[in-house]
Parts: structure tokens; sequence; C-alpha cells
């Protein structure tokens, strides 16, 4: 496992880095080089793997390809929606969610399931909880988790239902580095860091209007960091290396990414003047930026 670290007070040690599974789930991707990224992130140290049932066929996936080895890692997936014939984020939906996943997912226990990014309201729901729960006292689920960010993250954080936060940290989105990762540290709640890279926003030179890496596009360019070639090292060093995060799950579906992702953060936490610029690039003109979902 790469650099392990506690995921809070879970019990579950996580590496550094994890895969999240959303470009693997790309029905157009081949899957035997699917099943080949999949197989060489485990063997990288990315032992942490993070699907959702929106990322395509990534559930089915991993359990086809990664079933043999499943004792190597820890998994995890979102929960609240997708089950055929049950309406959405209802406890009928979560129950029926977490078997459906075990099925495809071929385990009989998903480390982490998280609720995913639904608002306050229904992260607040008894249903929800209960069904979440029962889940967890059968042993089904190993550790009950919300992933999201703004006001239903500090709710989520606030009920104390949650063991483990999925949470977007990156250079151009620290709004939960501010409150939220100091307050799960106290209190035990595991962090894992989506989008740590940000998309990746240093390859369109032009705005990438539509594109998924717009948002954080923009910020970058108010930002005004000048880091050259440099940007993909330093980006997934501050995300990885964040006080309070224990994983960052990036996201990929090309093998040199994954090796070049390993030998970044291999090379520790950035400076402290780097950090430092970073830092306050952001509070200078992010004050009223909100994490992106
Ligand atoms: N609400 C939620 O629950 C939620 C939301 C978002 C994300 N997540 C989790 O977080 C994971 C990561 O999120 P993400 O994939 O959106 O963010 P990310 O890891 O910050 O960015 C990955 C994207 O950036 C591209 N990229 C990375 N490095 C690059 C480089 N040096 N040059 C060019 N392109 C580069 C990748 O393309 P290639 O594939 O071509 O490498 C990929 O499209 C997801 O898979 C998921 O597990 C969860």
């Amino acid at each position: 496992m790469l650099y392990p670290r506690p995921l809070g007070s879970t019990g579950l040690d996580v590496p550094i880095l994890g895969l999240g599974a959303g470009r693997i789930g790309d029905p157009s991707l081949d899957d035997a080089v699917a099943g080949r990224i999949l197989n060489e992130a485990l063997d990288l140290g990315l032992t942490l793997i993070d699907a959702a049932p929106s990322y395509g066929v990534a559930e089915e996936r991993i359990g086809r390809h990664l079933a043999h080895r499943r004792h190597e890692i820890v998994l995890s997936t979102k929960l609240g929606y997708g089950v055929e014939g049950v309406p959405d984020w209802t406890g009928e939906a979560i129950a029926r969610g977490i078997d459906r996943a075990l099925v495809l997912l071929r385990t009989d226990r998903i480390d982490v399931a998280f609720l995913q990014s639904c608002p306050v309201e229904t992260l607040r729901r008894d249903d929800i909880a209960a069904a979440l729960a029962d889940a967890v006292a059968s042993g089904k689920v190993g550790v009950a988790g919300y992933s999201g960010d703004n006001e239903p993250l500090d709710a989520a954080l606030e009920s104390n239902r949650f063991g483990a936060l999925m949470v977007s940290v990156n250079i151009f989105d620290q709004a939960a580095l501010e409150h939220v990762t100091p307050v799960a540290a106290e209190r035990g709640v595991g962090i894992v860091a989506k989008r740590p890279v940000g998309n990746a926003p240093w390859r369109f030179a032009a705005r990438p209007t539509g594109d998924y890496a717009e948002e954080y596009w923009l910020r970058m360019r108010a930002m005004g960091l000048e880091l050259g070639d440099r940007w993909f090292e330093v980006a997934l060093r501050f995300a990885a290396w964040a006080p309070g995060v224990a994983c960052s799950v990036f996201g990929t579906a090309m093998s040199e990414r994954l090796s070049d992702a390993v030998e970044a953060v291999s090379k520790g936490p950035l400076d402290d003047e780097t950090v430092g610029a970073i830092r306050e690039s952001y509070h200078a003109h992010g004050a009223a930026w909100r994490g992106e979902v």
C-alpha cells in the first residue's frame, strides 16, 4: 500500500493515492485495457478503488477484473440512486443499492459506502440513515460515508452519522480545507479527497466551455499561479499531502498517468513556500468559491 494512513477512526488503513474509477467505467474504453489499469493500480499501491453506479460499467469491471485480489483492496462505492424499479433516495434504494453493488463488485462487503451528493434534507432523513445503519450492522458495509461539498458536507459532518467523507480538495478548490478537514480530524472522521488535480485545467490553452474542467480553468486563471510544466506534480502533491486528507482518489484510464501520479506523491509534501503561495492565492481570489460537487 502506498504510504498507508488511517482513515480517521474507522479502523481502515488507506493509501495516500486511490483510483477513482469514473474513467474506468466508460463503456467505450476497451475492457482488457480497463482490466490492465485496475490491476496496475493495485500493483502500484493504489489499493483504494472508488466506484459509483453512475460510473458506467465501473462496478462490474472492478468485480470481474479484481475479485481474485479483493483482499488487497479498500473498496468504496456510492449509494442513493440507480436501482431499477426503486425510487431514488429512499431507504429501499439504499438497501437494494447495496445488494446490487455487492453482486456487481463480486464481494460480500463494501468497505466504505458513500451517499452520493444528496442535499441536506435527504442526508438527514431517518429512513435513509436506518437503511445505512442496518447495512453496517449486518456487515454488508464497513463504514457509512457521505460524498459531497458545501452545506450538505457541513451537515454530514455535524450529523455524526458518517465515519468518512469524500470532498473536493485541490489547488482550485480549498473550501473544505478551511472548515471541514480540521473538524473531521478532531472527531476521527476520515477524509477522502476527490478531484485531486482539479481535472487538469492547465491542459486547455483556451477556456474549455462546457468541459468538466471549465470552472477550475477559470479559477486557475484568476489565481495566477505560474507552475509551468510542474502543474500535475504540484497539484497532486498539494491534495495528497494536505493536512487531514487520508487518501486522494485520482481519476484516470491511462497507465502512464498512474505511474506519474505515484512518482509525484512519492516526492513527499510540497515545501512550505509553495503551499503558502497556493493558499495565499486561494485566499486572495477564492473567498466566494464553492466546492465543486
Ligand atoms: N460526487 C462524487 O462522489 C464525486 C465527484 C467527482 C469525483 N469523484 C471521485 O473522484 C475521482 C477523481 O475525480 P476526477 O476524475 O473528476 O478528477 P481528477 O482526478 O482531478 O482529474 C482526472 C481527469 O484529469 C485528466 N488528467 C489528469 N492528469 C492529467 C494530465 N497531466 N494531463 C491531461 N489530463 C490529465 C484525466 O484524464 P485521463 O483519464 O486521460 O488521464 C481525467 O480526465 C472520481 O473518479 C471519483 O472516484 C466523486
